[in-house]
């Protein structure tokens, strides 16, 4: 099926949708994304992706104004356009296009695209036999709180990742785990949630501060500090959380086997209620 796409206020075929080979997005990286997951036809934890979007922007001084209204309808028609029940909307907002120059230009056009992908997050094969992970030196650039589309070293991690059986990689920063490649890292140990707190040094995920509050309101102790290799090793459970991946066990790390080896008790639990919540917040 050819899907319909978003183009700079357009809805088009994809094969009939162009973006200017000036764009800054395509040159230089200069841009910035969000991925919006959709559960039977509705959009997930939209105005976090907003908020986090507008964030973004401002950090690159990007002066693109977020019009939340606006993005909903556009998100919503490319919902209907392509009669999409389960998967995701990517949204990407560039520099737009001018002449190669490492300066900002003085009067950007910003280029603005959307498009979707059905994917269906959940009856995926993971859901129940969890990631394997390998871990790999973090290598990103400093500012990884900023959601740009420079992500290279993380596709190459994921390749080799891959090349080595495992699902998946979690970074690791001076001894601890940062993240995973496209995803929040997190381990349970004696019934106490641990995450690496908020900083330059990872993206501040949208679902990782939603099971942190529900983990919160269940009465579960939380600690948002870094954790090692080794530690991650010894834990009870340990779990990554992403928009699409909502929160998906990880039974293995380099080789040795977390817990039982399946995804934990307490991290299906939180997957669950997560799911039910956000399921009746969707818009
Ligand atoms: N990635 N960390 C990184 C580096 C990410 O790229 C992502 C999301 C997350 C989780 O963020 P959230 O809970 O807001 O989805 C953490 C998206 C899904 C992607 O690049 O496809």
């Amino acid at each position: 099926m050819t899907r319909t796409v978003f183009v700079n206020g357009s809805f088009v075929p994809e094969d009939q949708a162009t973006v200017s080979i000036f764009d800054r997005g395509f040159l230089m990286g200069d841009a910035i994304y969000e991925v919006t997951t959709v559960i039977d036809g509705k959009l997930i934890e939209f105005p976090a992706h907003m908020a986090r979007l507008a964030r973004s922007l401002a950090e690159i001084e990007m002066p693109f104004e977020v019009d939340e209204d606006a993005l909903l309808a556009m998100h919503h028609e490319l919902i209907a356009r392509n009669d999409l029940d389960q998967g995701m909307i990517y949204m990407q907002v560039s520099r737009g296009p001018a002449d190669r120059d490492f300066v900002y230009p003085a009067d950007p056009k910003p280029t603005l695209i959307a498009f979707t992908q059905s994917i269906p997050w959940l009856s995926m094969p993971f859901i129940e036999t969890g990631f394997k992970v390998v871990s790999c030196p973090d290598k990103r650039w400093g500012r990884r709180d900023i959601k740009t589309v420079q992500i290279l070293w993380t596709c190459m991690s994921k390749v080799d990742a891959q090349r080595k059986g495992a699902d998946d990689v979690w970074f690791v920063e001076d001894g601890l785990v940062t993240e995973g490649s496209s995803c929040n890292a997190f381990i349970i140990k004696n019934n106490r949630i641990i995450t690496r707190a908020l900083s330059n040094d990872i993206l501040h995920g949208v679902t990782r501060a939603v099971i942190l509050k529900f983990a919160k309101e269940q009465g579960l102790e939380v600690e948002e500090r870094g954790f090692s290799v080794e530690e991650a090793q010894q834990a009870d459970e340990a779990f990554v959380t992403a928009s699409p991946l909502f929160a998906t066990g990880v039974v293995e790390l380099d080789g040795v086997t977390i817990g039982s080896g399946k995804p934990g008790p307490m991290t299906m639990q939180l997957r669950e209620a997560h799911i039910r919540e956000s399921l009746k917040d969707g818009l």
